[in-house]
């Protein structure tokens, strides 16, 4: 017997064009299942060839909407010196009733995107409506797709503040980004403090590394500031979450990672003082806060990455695009 699988790549993705609202809508949706129990969804486990690289494996099984998949995905520090992107990686997308492979394709631009929409989900939950500021601390892929999502999630969005070690890269953020938000000010920034001060969302998109720095400290930011950490903890400082309401996207790969994983140790939150995770906010189990001290770590998590390949896969169907190869 042969059986074809749909390759699918980042530019045949990218050419569909998804836009970011549906994206969020399937990520919201796979929160959901995740936390009505449906899910099977392990913590990613990692390999480390290099010093602060990581090859990590995310299988899922979403229950309620049958659909079942896993990624691996690579992030190497050094690459974009040797030309490579940070991020890259497959998806396969898999027959929940057979296991046989149905779409394999790029993993980059689903994690991209997925993670932007996974922190659009947060803030759609826990942000202020008169939001007016996001600050980006490292300006690369993470920084646009989240900034996308925080522009669908906030309509008053006027400032935002970049900085990141390389000037070049604030520079090529801002000339790619200023078209698509053309009202909003584009604030490059000499200095985290300049960058974070003012803002009233914070998002870190830094390397995750093994021994983080942490800049950013609470005594320099708004007391309000809603704050999201997509880099684990490598940009904030413990202190940004302490005293306030810390949500995570799942407690089990939170905690797993933080006892097995080496992540999120020097007081950054643990089991006892996660307020929510992103599952019991999306299945109504609890509610989301609109004021006050409120924090994240998005690790990101498995259910993101099949419920929007699950997305890709039937709008590439749907328009013909991609190549059918024999396994
Ligand atoms: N949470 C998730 O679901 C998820 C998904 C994908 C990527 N990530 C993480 O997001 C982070 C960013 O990924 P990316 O694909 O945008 O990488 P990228 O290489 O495209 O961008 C990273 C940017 O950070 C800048 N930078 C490095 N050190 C810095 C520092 N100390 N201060 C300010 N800027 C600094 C770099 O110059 C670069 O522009 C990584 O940690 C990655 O692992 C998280």
């Amino acid at each position: 017997m042969t059986t074809e699988v749909l390759w699918i790549s980042a530019a045949e993705i990218s050419a569909l064009n998804i836009p970011m609202q549906d994206i969020m809508e399937r990520v919201e949706a796979g929160f959901a299942s995740v936390g009505r129990g449906e899910t099977e969804m392990p913590a990613k486990i990692g390999i480390h060839p290099r010093e602060n690289c990581f090859i990590h494996a995310m299988p899922c099984y979403v229950g309620g909407e049958d659909l079942a998949g896993i990624k691996c995905i690579s992030g190497y520090p050094p690459n974009p010196a040797k030309g490579h992107p940070y991020i890259t990686g497959l998806m396969v997308l898999c027959d929940p009733a057979t296991g046989l492979p149905l779409a394999v394709m790029d993993a980059a631009w689903i994690t991209a995107w997925r993670t932007g929409a996974a922190s659009g989900v947060y803030a759609r939950h826990f942000g202020n409506q008169d939001s007016a500021s996001v600050a980006l601390i490292g300006t690369g892929v993470q920084a646009r797709t989240n900034l996308l999502a925080m522009k669908e999630v906030f309509p008053r969005l006027d400032t935002v503040f970049c900085q990141d070690i390389s000037d070049e890269a604030m520079a090529r953020f801002i000339n790619d980004m200023q078209p698509l938000l053309p009202k909003a000010e584009f604030v490059a920034c000499p200095d985290i403090p300049a960058a974070v001060g003012d803002a009233d969302v914070l998002i870190t998109c830094t390397p995750i590394v093994e021994a983080p720095e942490r800049p950013v400290a609470r005594s320099m930011i708004k007391p309000d500031c809603l704050a999201i950490a997509v880099d684990y903890d490598a940009a904030l400082n413990a202190d940004v979450f302490a005293g306030g309401h810390f949500t995570c996207d799942n407690f089990n790969q939170y905690t797993w990672t933080r006892e097995q994983g080496g992540y999120f140790r020097n007081g950054y939150p643990g089991p006892a003082d996660i307020d929510a995770d992103m599952g019991e906010i999306c299945s109504g189990a609890k509610e989301g806060l609109r004021a006050g001290q409120r924090g994240a770590v998005l690790m990101g998590i498995a259910s993101h990455d099949v419920m929007t390949a699950a997305l890709v896969h039937e709008k590439a169907l749907a328009a013909g695009i991609g190549t059918e190869v024999k396994l």
